[in-house]
Formats: structure tokens, C-alpha cells, sequence
């Protein structure tokens, strides 16, 4: 077969490997039909993530159809229309049973393996290890480009940011960044009935995006960030400010954007230590929530994808096919100047 391997920074190839075959009799082979990239890929090629080796195949999201089960298997069959979400879950672990698999420590110790522990789905098939309590069918209704972004960034959006954030009906919802992740909330925190929707990025396309995704009002990075939001809620903050870009200082913006008794969900990804204004914070009664996604809110957004109420194809901007891997990499490497939220990827 032939996949997108990993060979140290700035290296990658589409080349021939063995195929993908069933390892353990838990395990699935899954032919891929579509995939996409996460800004960790890129992470991974500029060498961030020491775990990721040479030779490792990239990526972490995928539809497609199952073509090899193993022994063990019980709830998926060959020919099987399936999503395969970021994280791989062993369904028994402590950290699986409480709700948490980003920890499942079954699998590697992090629920987060495929493209990094494990070959991932930037390949023409991929091994799916404990198939039966990680992979989602994929109803008939919903479509391979709506279901793609279900595995990592919608997930990531809601959960981290949405559901962590305690988003109630009438709530003022501030979201600093509005990429795939930051607009993933934007889509969903409308489900919770959030009265006002602040989009916040310094990037005019993306607030654009973010208008049409559900946001009622956007906010251009600049001295004025804060008055800004602020003047907005009537001098009082938001109830929730979600951070969703991985800065020091987006998480201070998100941190001055909360009213007391409010949260700050931090998604982004931090590289470096952040200082916060605790002897401001610490009077406001306000929570501070972070964490890796779970994706155990697949199921829901599958329903509200299927129903329609959730647009998710609207995240993906541009199309390519498997031996354009490269040119798909540098789109979305260069998102904003290509006009770029996601990108779709099919053989
Ligand atoms: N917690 C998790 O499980 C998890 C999972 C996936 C991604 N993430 C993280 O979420 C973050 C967002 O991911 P993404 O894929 O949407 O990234 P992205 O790069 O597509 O989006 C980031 C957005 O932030 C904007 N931005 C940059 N500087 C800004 C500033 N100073 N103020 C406001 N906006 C600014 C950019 O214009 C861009 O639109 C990243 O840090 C990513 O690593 C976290
Ligand atoms: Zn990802
Ligand atoms: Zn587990």
C-alpha cells in the first residue's frame, strides 16, 4: 500500500510500505476514503513531538470501510462504513471507564496514538487496534466530508471547549482564535443556546467563517481586544471565554474577557509556561478548565450532523487526492493565505 511517512523534520514521503494487516484478534483494517490534516501533523514535521520516529505514517482522522477484521471483533464486519476518531479507546482501563480515553492506558498510555505511537490514516489502509470500542459507524445520511471532521476538531470544539466551559442557555460565549477548533465551538455552542457568540482572531476571512458558522458578533485582534468583547456584554464579561489558539497571550485575553463566577476553557495547545493574574483572579470565583479531547461526544454530534443541525462540511475549504499529499500539507500549512480551514483528502 502506500501511505505518508514520517523521516524526521521537514521530511515526508508518499511511498510504498507492507500493508496494513490485523495484529491482535481486537484489531480492524480500515481502507481509507477520506482524511485530513490536523495542525499537530504539522507540529510532528517541524519535530515537536519527540515521540513521532522516522518511519511513522501521519495522521489521526479517517473515514472509511472496514476490509479485515479480527478474530475478536464483534460489533464491526467487513464492508463497514466507519469513522476513526483521534483517539482509540480499550474500553476497561480506569481512565476508559471514567469517561476519559484521552488517558486510556491500554493503548499506549495516551488515548492519542494513531500517526503518533501507532501508523496512522494518511495511508490507503490503517490498522485500527481495539476496533470495537473505538470505531463509530457512520450513518447512511451523513457524508464522508461531514463525517471527517467529527474525529478531531468538532470533538475538540465541544468538548474542550463547550461542554468543559459549562455553556448554558443565555450564556455570553467569547471563542479567542477562530480556526477549525475555535469555529468547531462557534458550531456547537449554538446547541446550548448561548445568546451572544463572540468570534475573536486577527485573521478578517476567518471571522467572515465564523459569522457564517453561527458567531453573532466578531471582534478583530487589537489594542481594543478586550473593551472590545467587554462593550459587547454590557460592561460585565462573558460567561464563558474559550481559548482556542494556544498563545500566553490568548489565554490572558480569554482570562480578561471572563465575568466572575465564569469559565476559561483553554483548548490550545501550549508550548511554553503562561503566567496568569492570579492576585486579579483569584477574588472573580472563576474556573479555569484544559485537556486533551475524548471524543466520547461523537455519537451526539453524528446525530446533529445527520439531522442537519450541525453543518460540519462547511469546515472543509479545499480538496485533494492521496499522490497530492504535499500540496495539501502546504495549503494548509499556509491556511490563512490560502483561504484554508480544513482540507479533504481522498484517494
Ligand atoms: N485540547 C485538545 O485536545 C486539542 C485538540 C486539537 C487541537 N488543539 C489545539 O487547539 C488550537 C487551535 O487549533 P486549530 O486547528 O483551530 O488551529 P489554527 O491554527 O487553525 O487556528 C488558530 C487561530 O488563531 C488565530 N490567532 C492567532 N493568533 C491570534 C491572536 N493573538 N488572537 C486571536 N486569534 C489568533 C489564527 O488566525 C487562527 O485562525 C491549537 O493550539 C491546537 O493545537 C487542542
Ligand atoms: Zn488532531
Ligand atoms: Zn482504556
Amino acid at each position: 500500500m502506500k501511505a505518508l511517512v514520517y523521516h524526521g523534520p521537514g521530511n515526508k514521503a508518499w511511498e510504498d510500505v507492507p500493508d496494513a494487516r490485523v495484529e491482535e484478534p481486537t484489531d480492524v483494517v480500515v481502507k481509507v476514503e477520506t482524511t485530513t490534516i490536523c495542525g499537530t501533523d504539522l507540529h510532528i514535521l517541524q519535530g515537536d513531538v519527540a515521540a513521532v520516529t522516522d518511519g511513522r505514517i501521519l495522521g489521526h482522522e479517517a473515514v472509511g470501510t472496514i476490509t479485515e477484521v479480527g478474530d475478536a471483533v464483534r460489533g464491526f464486519s467487513v464492508g463497514d462504513r466507519v469513522l476513526v476518531p483521534a483517539i482509540t479507546k480499550c474500553g476497561r482501563c480506569e481512565y476508559c471507564q471514567r469517561g476519559m480515553p484521552s488517558h486510556c492506558q491500554t493503548v499506549g498510555g495516551i488515548g492519542w496514538i494513531f500517526g503518533h505511537l501507532i501508523d496512522g490514516t494518511q495511508a490507503e489502509l490503517v490498522r485500527v487496534p481495539y476496533a470495537d470500542t473505538s470505531l463509530y459507524a457512520v450513518p447512511s445520511g451523513v457524508s464522508d466530508e461531514q463525517a471527517i471532521f467529527l474525529a478531531d476538531s468538532l470533538p475538540t470544539g465541544y468538548e474542550v471547549g463547550v461542554l468543559a466551559g459549562g455553556v448554558r442557555p443565555g450564556n455570553t460565549v467569547a471563542v479567542v482564535g477562530a480556526g477549525a477548533v475555535g469555529l468547531s465551538a462557534v458550531l456547537t455552542t449554538g446547541l446550548w443556546g448561548a445568546s451572544k457568540v463572540i468570534a475573536i482572531d486577527s485573521n478578517k476571512f476567518r471571522l467572515e467563517k465564523a459569522l457564517e458558522f453561527g458567531a453573532t458578533d466578531t471582534v478583530e485582534v487589537g489594542p481594543g481586544t478586550v473593551g472590545d468583547v467587554i462593550g459587547l456584554t454590557d460592561g460585565l464579561g462573558v460567561d464563558v471565554a474559550i481559548e482556542a489558539v494556544g498563545y500566553p497571550e490568548t489565554l490572558l485575553t480569554a482570562a480578561s474577557l471572563v465575568r466572575p463566577g465564569g469559565t476559561i476553557a483553554n483548548v490550545g495547545v501550549h508550548g511554553t509556561p503562561v503566567e496568569l493574574p492570579m492576585q486579579d483572579m483569584w477574588i472573580s470565583n472563576v474556573t479555569l478548565t484544559m485537556g486533551l479531547v475524548d471524543t466520547v461526544s461523537i455519537p451526539t454530534l453524528l446525530k446533529m450532523v445527520a439531522s442537519g443541525r450541525i453543518p460540519a462540511e462547511k469546515m472543509g475549504t479545499h480538496r485533494f487526492t492521496f499522490d497530492q499529499f504535499d500540496e495539501a500539507y502546504d495549503v494548509f500549512a499556509n491556511a490563512a493565505a490560502n483561504l484554508a480551514l480544513k482540507v479533504v483528502i481522498t484517494p
